[in-house]
């Protein structure tokens, strides 16, 4: 579904990546993990063509998105999730929701089967998002990149802010989109949960991958997960 070979990231002069690779499967769950500065906000940023990789290759649904623009790669089917949700703050819920709605080649997505995951989405529809919780907005940008019908959805630390009982509804949203047949590429500062609920994870360190393998296999080798987790 979605691979990044050996990618070059800069910011300005400033290389940001120097050469991760990774891959996510059709309907598979893969989390990116890493300490702060690592450099996976920036492997998200890449792919989707914010900040493109200056050299390198990405792969997405069988073609090459490398040097595409944003818009164009939003449309073959890459959602994204922004760890600041970046949604419209002056428009209503159900307007934000309008604009994400996308039509791709992969399964399309209506509100009503949204609004059954998130069903407190009902009641906020006519909210002006900047009157919203965190947990409320989070569900919002979530609910938003369903509506693009997506092949993959890329998260951007999904749980950052929730409370403990809103992060395992977003780690049942992804099990649940795994289910539906959407690839997951999640980056996770909960590193445990994150590994939960994975199939396959890469650890990122100063711009590089330096760890891929089976979550479960992360999970259980204590002595690995101290060493590339510190915990
Ligand atoms: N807009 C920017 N301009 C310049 N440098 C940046 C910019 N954004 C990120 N960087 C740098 O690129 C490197 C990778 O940052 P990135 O945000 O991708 O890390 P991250 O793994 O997502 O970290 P975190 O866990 O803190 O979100 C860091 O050294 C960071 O300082
Ligand atoms: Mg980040």
């Amino acid at each position: 579904m979605l691979e990044v070979k050996g990618i070059e990231t800069f910011y300005g002069e400033t290389q940001a990546l120097f050469g991760p690779s990774l891959k996510v499967g059709e309907a598979e769950v893969v989390a990116l993990l890493g300490p702060n500065g690592a450099g996976k906000t920036t492997t998200i940023r890449s792919i989707l063509g914010l900040s493109p990789a200056r050299r390198g290759e990405i792969w997405f649904d069988g073609q090459e998105i490398t040097h595409r623009p944003t818009h164009e790669i939003a449309r073959m089917g890459i959602s994204w999730v922004p760890d600041d949700r970046r949604v419209f703050p002056t428009l209503t819920v159900a307007r934000n929701l309008q604009i994400g709605t996308r039509r791709t080649r992969f399964r399309p997505w209506r509100l009503a089967e949204v609004v059954e995951i998130f069903s407190a989405l009902e009641l906020l529809m006519g909210r002006e998002c900047e009157n919203l919780s965190g947990g409320e907005l989070q569900m919002v940008a979530i609910s938003r990149a369903l509506l693009g019908s997506p092949g993959i959805v890329l998260l951007d630390e999904p749980s950052q802010g929730l409370a403990p009982r809103i992060v395992q509804d977003v780690l049942a949203t992804v099990r649940r989109l795994r289910a539906e047949g959407i690839a997951v590429l999640m980056v996770e500062q909960n590193a445990l949960a994150a590994l939960e609920v994975a199939d396959r994870v890469y650890v990122m360190d100063r711009g590089l991958t330096v760890h891929e393998g089976p979550a479960a296999e992360l999970l259980a080798d204590t002595a690995l997960r101290q060493r590339l987790l510190g915990l």
